[in-house]
C-alpha cells in the first residue's frame, strides 16, 4: 500500500514537472527561467554549478571519478568541459535527459584559435592589427566547434601582457589596452556572432578575471600585487570591452590579486563586473581553482573555499567538487543563502534557454552539419589570409625579400621546415574524428609555390633543444648548393602556453650557431623565427640580413610564409609586444612612465634611470614591422589648438606609399600628457588606421580625439581628464614618430 502511495505521489510530481516545463517555454525567458528554478531542489540547484571535464582530453590536473554518468542522471553536473563531436555530446545529453527536470548540459571546450581550422595563434593575429580578421577567425570557429556538439569556448583570453616569460602572452593581444580592448570586442562578436541564439554561435568567455597577466616574474599561476589605479587604467578595459560585446561569460583566474585570490574576490566580481559593469552572465572558475584557494592559504579547507567563492559571486565551480560537496552544508549552516545559489543557477539557465538547449538540447548535436563545416574551404581561405596579415617583417637588408620565382635552386634548412602539428602552436583542438593533423607545413608550402619553378633542397640541420651539431655540415652543403637559403628556427610549439614561463626566452640550443654556419657560406639566408612569446635572438637579428617573425601561423602556416616570401602578400604586421634585447630587460614596454631621472641615451649613466651593463632600449619595439615598401607621413593638421572638455578635435595625416610594391600600412596615433596629476605614460596609443595603398598612392587619414582618449584615473580613482597640453604623435610604431603636434585642453 506504501508503495503503491509512493508511485502514485511520484507520478503526480513528474506531470507537475512536465506541466510547468512545457508552459515554461512560451513564456520570456526570465519567467521560464524561474518556473524551472521553482521546481528545483537545493541538490539539483547545486548540480547547476558544477562543471566536470569529460575524460576525452585533460586541460588540467585530473580527478578520477567513476561516477559521473551517475550524476549527470542526477542532475547534479550542469556543464562538461572538453567533450567534443556531434555524437559524444549527443551521448552526454542524452544521460542529461535522463534527469528528473531534464535540464540540459552545457558543453564548454578551449576553442582558443580555431576548431578543425586552426588560425594564427591570438598574439600573432593580434599583430595583424585587423579587426575584421580577428573577428572572422573567431566567427569561423564559432561555426565549426557549434557544429561540434560546442556551446561555449575559453575564449577570449584578454590579458594585458607585459613578460614574455610567461608563457601564456601566446594567448592574448600582447601589451597594449587600448588595442587589446578592441581586440577583445571584435574576438566577443566573431565568437557569439549577433547574439540571435542561431546554430553557428558559441557563448564566449572572457578570462582570465584579472590581472592574471602581471604574474610576478613572468611564472604562471603566480600572485599578482599592483595598484588600484594600474588595474583599472591598464588591466581592466579589455574586460570592460568584452561586457560591452555582451560577452556570455567570465572566467576567474588563478593568481590572487593584492592577496586576494580571484576566484572569491568579492571586489573584482560583485561590485566590479557584476555591479558596476552590470554583467548580466555568469562566472566560471579556473580549473580547480576553488579548491586550490586552501594552497593559496586563504581559506582552511574546501568548506570555507566553497562559502567564500560562491559568497564572492564565482557562480560555477569547473573540477574542483567544493560547491557540490559543500554548498548544501553552507546554506544549512547559513554562511551561504539561497538567494545566492538562486541568482547563480538562474544565470546558467538563462544561458541554457537563450541557446536554445531548452527546446531542443540535440540543437547542436547535429553529425550531418558537423561533417559539412568541417570541410568548408571558405574557412581554409580566412585562415590563410589571417595567417599572412600576422607575420612580422623584422628585417629586410638590401631588399633580400621578396625572394623571386624564378630562383633556380632554393635550400630549406632548420627543424620546423617539415614540421607539421608545431605550426599549431598551443592551444590547438584535438577534433575528434577529423583530420586534426590538417596542417600546411612550411616545406609543402614552399613546394606549393615554386616546387614546379625551383629546385628545391632540404637539411634538417639540427634539433630545437640539445647541443647536437652533427647536422651542421650537411645543412652547410645543402646551402652552398643554392642561391638562397631560408633558415626556420625557433621554439617548440609547447614552450608557450599554459605552465610554459621560461626564464631563458633565447632562441633554444644550437639553432642560432647553425645560422653562423650558414651565414658563413656567403649565401644570403632568410630566418624565418617560430614562436608563442617574443624570443630574444641577437646574433640573428644582427647578422641576418631577413628575418620574418612567423610565430605559429595555424593550418594554413606553409602557405601564408610561402605568399609572404615569395611578394604574393606584402607583409603588414606590427608587433604587438615589446622584444627585449635581453631578459634583463623584462618587464619592458613601451607606454612607461617617465622617472626623474631619465636616461637620455645609452652612456647616461650617472645618476640616471639605466643599466650599467644593458640598454635601456627594446630590440623591437611595440608597433614595429616593416614592409616590402616604404611609407611617407606628411601634412600633419589639427582642426584647433585649443579644445575644451565637451568637443571633439579632428586629426588629419597623408600618407603615402614611397616604395615600389603595393602595401599595407598600420597608422598608429600616441598621445603624450605632458603634465598630470598622476604622471601620465611616456606615449600611448589611442588610435589607429591600417591603410592600403599602391605604389605611388597617397591617402589622407582621420582621427578624432575626444575627452574620452584624454582621461585616466586621477587620485581618487576618478576618470578624468585635466586640462593642459598633451603631444600627438603619428607614426608606423612607437618609437618611429614621423609627426608630432601639440594642443591643448582647457576647462
Ligand atoms: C585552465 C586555463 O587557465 C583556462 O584558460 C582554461 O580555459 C581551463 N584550464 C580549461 O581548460
Amino acid at each position: 500500500m506504501e508503495r503503491l502511495n509512493r508511485c502514485i505521489i511520484y507520478f503526480i510530481i513528474s506531470i507537475a514537472v512536465l506541466c510547468q516545463t512545457t508552459h515554461a517555454q512560451n513564456k520570456p525567458t526570465n519567467q521560464r527561467v524561474d518556473s524551472i528554478l521553482n521546481l528545483m531542489t537545493l541538490e539539483e540547484k547545486i548540480g547547476q554549478l558544477n562543471q566536470y571535464n569529460d575524460d576525452q582530453i585533460a586541460t588540467g590536473p585530473v580527478t578520477i571519478d567513476n561516477d559521473k554518468t551517475n550524476q549527470v542522471k542526477q542532475g547534479q553536473v550542469g556543464s562538461l568541459l572538453n567533450c567534443m563531436g556531434a555524437e559524444r555530446t549527443r551521448s552526454w545529453q542524452k544521460i542529461a535527459m535522463q534527469s528528473r527536470l531534464k535540464i540540459p548540459l552545457l558543453f564548454g571546450q578551449d576553442v582558443i584559435h580555431g576548431y578543425k581550422t586552426t588560425f594564427p595563434i591570438p598574439l600573432a593575429e593580434s599583430c595583424s592589427w585587423d579587426l575584421t580578421a580577428m573577428e572572422l577567425s573567431a566567427r569561423i570557429s564559432a561555426t565549426e566547434a557549434s557544429a561540434g556538439g560546442i556551446h561555449w569556448t575559453f575564449a577570449p583570453m584578454v590579458d594585458i601582457s607585459r613578460d614574455p616569460r610567461w608563457g601564456r602572452v601566446m594567448e592574448g593581444a600582447g601589451e597594449d589596452t587600448y588595442l587589446g580592448s578592441k581586440i577583445a570586442y571584435a574576438r566577443v562578436m566573431g565568437f557569439q556572432g549577433d547574439h540571435s541564439g542561431a546554430i553557428n554561435q558559441l557563448m564566449a568567455c572572457t578570462k582570465h578575471y584579472a590581472a592574471y597577466g602581471a604574474a610576478i616574474g613572468g611564472r604562471d599561476y603566480n600572485s599578482v600585487d599592483m595598484s588600484e589605479r594600474q588595474l583599472l587604467e591598464t588591466y581592466l578595459p579589455p574586460f570592460k570591452a568584452t561586457v560591452d560585446a555582451k560577452v556570455a561569460t567570465f572566467m576567474t583566474s588563478f593568481n590572487d590579486l593584492n592577496g586576494v585570490p580571484s576566484t572569491a574576490n568579492k571586489y573584482l566580481l560583485r561590485d566590479i563586473l557584476k555591479g558596476k559593469w552590470g554583467f548580466e552572465g555568469f562566472v566560471v572558475s579556473d580549473w580547480g581553482a576553488i579548491g586550490e584557494m586552501i594552497n593559496h592559504g586563504n581559506v582552511k579547507n574546501e568548506y570555507e573555499a566553497a562559502g567564500s567563492a560562491m559568497n564572492a559571486g564565482c557562480d560555477m565551480d569547473m573540477e574542483s567538487r567544493d560547491y557540490k560537496n559543500n554548498l548544501a552544508q553552507l546554506v544549512k549552516d547559513k554562511k551561504v543563502t539561497v538567494a545566492l545559489i538562486d541568482d547563480a543557477v538562474r544565470r546558467i539557465l538563462k544561458k541554457k534557454f537563450e541557446l536554445g538547449l531548452f527546446d531542443d538540447p540535440y540543437k547542436f548535436c547535429n553529425a550531418e552539419r558537423e561533417q559539412k563545416e568541417m570541410d568548408n574551404p571558405a574557412h581554409v581561405a580566412a585562415a590563410r589570409d589571417v595567417a599572412r596579415k600576422s607575420i612580422v617583417l623584422l628585417k629586410n637588408q638590401q631588399h633580400l625579400l621578396p625572394l623571386s620565382k624564378n630562383t633556380k635552386t632554393i635550400a630549406f634548412i632548420g627543424p620546423l621546415v617539415k614540421a607539421v602539428m608545431q605550426n599549431k602552436g598551443f592551444w590547438d583542438v584535438k577534433v575528434p574524428g577529423v583530420d586534426s593533423a590538417y596542417v600546411v607545413s612550411q616545406w609543402e608550402g614552399l613546394k606549393n609555390k615554386v616546387g614546379n619553378s625551383s629546385t628545391l633542397l632540404y637539411a634538417k640541420g639540427c634539433d630545437i633543444e640539445g647541443d647536437n651539431r652533427e647536422g651542421f655540415a650537411e645543412a652547410v652543403n645543402v646551402a652552398k648548393q643554392a642561391d638562397v637559403v631560408i633558415l626556420s628556427i625557433g621554439e617548440r610549439r609547447d614552450m608557450s602556453g599554459e605552465a610554459k614561463s621560461r626564464s631563458n626566452i633565447m632562441i633554444p640550443g644550437v639553432q642560432e650557431d647553425l645560422l653562423k654556419a650558414l651565414l658563413a657560406t656567403g649565401k644570403p639566408v632568410v630566418v624565418l623565427i617560430n614562436a608563442g612569446r617574443p624570443l630574444v635572438f641577437n646574433y640573428t637579428a644582427d647578422n641576418a640580413p631577413a628575418i620574418l617573425y612567423t610565430w605559429w601561423l595555424g593550418s594554413e602556416a606553409g602557405n601564408a610564409i610561402a605568399d609572404v616570401l615569395f611578394g604574393d602578400y606584402n607583409p603588414s604586421a606590427k608587433l604587438t609586444m615589446t622584444f627585449p634585447l635581453s631578459a634583463g630587460q623584462i618587464p619592458i614596454y613601451y607606454n612607461h612612465f617617465n622617472t626623474g631621472r631619465p636616461a637620455l641615451n645609452d652612456s647616461d649613466h650617472l645618476y640616471k634611470s639605466a643599466y650599467l651593463d644593458l640598454s635601456i632600449y627594446p630590440k623591437y619595439e611595440f608597433g614595429y614591422g616593416l614592409s616590402y615598401t616604404t611609407f611617407g607621413y606628411s601634412q600633419l593638421h589639427l582642426s584647433k589648438k585649443t579644445i575644451k572638455q565637451d568637443e571633439q578635435l579632428e586629426v588629419t595625416a597623408t600618407v603615402t606609399n614611397t616604395g615600389n610594391y603595393d602595401g599595407e600600412e598600420i597608422v598608429q596615433l600616441y598621445l603624450r600628457d605632458l603634465v598630470g596629476s598622476i604622471v601620465r605614460p611616456v606615449l600611448e596609443l589611442k588610435d589607429f588606421k591600417k591603410v592600403v595603398l599602391k605604389a605611388g598612392e597617397s591617402t589622407t587619414v582621420t582621427f578624432k580625439i575626444d575627452k574620452e582618449k584624454l582621461s585616466f584615473f586621477n587620485q581618487q580613482l576618478q576618470w578624468v581628464a585635466e586640462p593642459g597640453e598633451f603631444d600627438i604623435m603619428i607614426g608606423a610604431s612607437s618609437r618611429d614618430i614621423r609627426l608630432k603636434d601639440r594642443f591643448e585642453l582647457v576647462e
